[in-house]
């Protein structure tokens, strides 16, 4: 089973990137093979929206960026995890430009020009966020996941890791096992 992770932080040392790894980590105590991208490294534009990708021509995006390791990634990947810090209540703008970029080939139900994939990929959404009350952002996270289900995925879990103002994630020792146990429960 192959697992990627994608860590849609800026800061490639911090909260959202040491979760997506401790998952990963989990996934692959279970034998899953693992990656992951931290956006710091990657290039990616937002979505200029000129419906190239559906086009008919089969050609998907046209923006030739490293966005396109990812989508040959996410082709041959079975599980998704994708990391966000919480940014003024929502998905970092980085999280927001992968998600847009998805438009190229995920195929949403939202249109009947669209068909219905038979093998959903399984996601798991992961948020951290500086404020202690994890129920903070609840309806943002239930209307994300849903927009994800709209998208196609198989949405297996939204972590919320909150408090980060308090303690970075990676001196929490209560996060440890919980973030591996949900990699682990990810492998089939
Ligand atoms: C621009 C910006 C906006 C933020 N907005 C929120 C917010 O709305 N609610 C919150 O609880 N934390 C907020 N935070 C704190 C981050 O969500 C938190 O520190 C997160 O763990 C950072 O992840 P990172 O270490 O991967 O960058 C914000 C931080 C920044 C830099």
């Amino acid at each position: 089973m192959k697992i990627i992770g994608i860590i849609a932080s800026p800061r490639k040392e911090g909260n959202t990137s040491w979760v997506v790894n401790k998952i990963l980590e989990g996934a692959k105590e279970k034998g899953a093979e693992t990656h992951s991208w931290c956006f710091s490294d990657l290039d990616i534009e937002p979505c200029r929206g000129c419906l190239c990708c559906h086009d008919g021509s089969d050609r998907g995006c046209i923006i030739n960026d490293d966005m396109q390791e990812l989508y040959d990634a996410m082709e041959h990947a079975d599980a998704l995890v994708l990391g966000s810090p919480v940014y003024m209540g929502q998905m970092s703008a980085q999280a927001k430009i992968f998600t847009d970029r998805l438009f190229a080939q995920i195929s949403p139900r939202f249109s009947p020009h669209y068909k219905e994939k038979v093998t959903k990929m399984k996601l798991v959404l992961a948020f951290t966020q500086g404020n202690p009350d994890s129920g903070m952002f609840q309806e943002y996270f239930d209307y994300t996941k849903k927009m994800f289900q709209l998208l196609e995925f198989d949405v297996k879990e939204v972590v919320v890791v909150a408090g980060m103002r308090n303690k970075p994630a990676c001196e929490r020792k209560d996060l440890d096992t919980a973030m591996k146990h949900v990699g682990s429960a990810l492998v089939l």
